[in-house]
């Protein structure tokens, strides 16, 4: 039998975190062959001086973002507002694009101007992309050419939310999000400065996050989504704590049908709710390296609230995870390829 020809796949941002786990995960996916990894700042020097954990691994060297060359998949992990501004370049450099920024996750050019303060500059490349999660548009990226990131604490609520709110029992929402300090990226900042990142619960966005708006697109407004987001000390991690007031009193034997519904077929959706041990509710610290998004619930006997627990790791389900997910379902390969670690205990 021939062997079949990987596909050549390029990392445009690759020094950067999320450019890191996609190399990670793209150095052993079956199907395709890192040619190249850009970088400005480290143009030239192997890829082990940035991500240690790749020693050995490989000998690829970051070549400078100018002297880019056709691929046949480009992935961009850059920093917000650089993919849309120079996107005929590298849609012209490959058939498959995906592109982990923002810059492409919002089919609305005004809500840009609403959540982003800025027109956008390529308008017209909005319908072209498809927001990278496949559970909810795997229909929609298959096949298709261009997807978009997904914003992580976004990912956390939609999956979270969606099934209550596609079974039109959410009356309200609120979010309550906690996540890791690699959301922020590689580049310091005088927020991300040890004496003043270590031991935080710092409150970030108590209202008016970004990601509200990927959430409100992925699941309609058919309901008020109050959204929150504290930063915490751990390097990598998003919880998402969704409280729900639904239109009518449900069981937990009702949460549990339609969450199983929902996910059962989904290989990177695990439902966790147990009653005994102490891993009794999703965890962001055992889903480290790892593409698995975990969602557990309790029913509050009194008042009726729902409590949804969505935990994932923000580098992997919340960004380069299910961007080589969304590249598995787009080329039509097996949607797990590459993406199959399971984590680590105890971590
Ligand atoms: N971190 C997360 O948890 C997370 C989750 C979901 C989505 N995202 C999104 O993913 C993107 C990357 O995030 P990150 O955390 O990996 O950021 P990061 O650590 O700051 O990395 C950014 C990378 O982009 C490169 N770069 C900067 N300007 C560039 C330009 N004009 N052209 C080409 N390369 C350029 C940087 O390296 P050089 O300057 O050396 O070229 C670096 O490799 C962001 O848009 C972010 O919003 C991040």
């Amino acid at each position: 039998m021939a062997t079949e020809e990987r596909r050549k796949v390029s990392i445009v941002g690759g020094s950067g975190y999320v450019g890191g786990e996609l190399l990670r995960l793209l150095l052993f996916h079956p199907h395709v062959e890192v040619k190249q990894v850009t970088s400005a700042s480290q143009a030239g020097r192997y890829v082990h001086t940035v991500h240690p954990n790749l020693r050995g691994v490989t000998t690829l060297q970051f070549t400078h973002p100018d002297v880019l060359s056709e691929t046949d998949i480009l992935f961009l992990a850059l920093p917000h507002g650089q993919a849309a501004r120079s996107i005929e370049r590298y849609a012209a450099l490959a058939r498959y694009l995906i592109d982990c920024s923002a810059d492409f996750r919002l089919r609305d050019p005004a809500a840009y101007v609403r959540w982003y303060e800025m027109e956008h500059p390529a308008k017209d490349w909005l319908a072209r992309f498809v927001y990278g999660l496949p559970e909810r548009y795997r229909a929609a990226l298959n096949g298709a050419h261009y997807a978009s990131g997904v914003g992580c604490n976004a990912t956390a609520a939609i999956l979270g939310l969606a099934p209550l709110a596609d079974a039109g029992l959410l009356r309200e929402a609120v979010v309550d999000i906690k996540v890791g300090s690699s959301e922020a990226g590689a580049q310091p900042s005088a927020s991300s400065h040890h004496p003043e990142r270590s031991g935080v619960i710092r409150p970030f966005k108590p209202t008016g996050h970004r990601h509200q708006a990927e959430v409100i697109q992925a699941l309609g407004n058919g309901f008020p989504l109050h959204f929150s987001v504290t930063s915490v000390d751990v390097v990598r991690g998003v919880l998402a704590t969704c409280h729900c007031l639904l239109h009518r009193a449900v069981s937990e034997k009702e949460v549990w049908q339609l969450y199983r519904a929902a996910y059962q077929h989904e290989p990177f959706i695990r439902l966790v709710r147990s009653n005994i041990g102490i891993h009794r509710f999703p965890e962001p610290k055992l889903l480290a390296g790892s593409n698995f998004c975990d969602i557990g619930f309790e029913v509050d006997p009194d008042t009726g609230r729902v409590v949804v627990l969505a935990a994932l790791d923000n580098l992997m389900k919340g960004a380069a995870g299910s961007a080589v997910q969304s590249m598995n379902v787009m080329l039509g390969w097996e949607e797990t390829a590459g993406l199959t670690f399971p984590g680590l205990h105890p971590i």
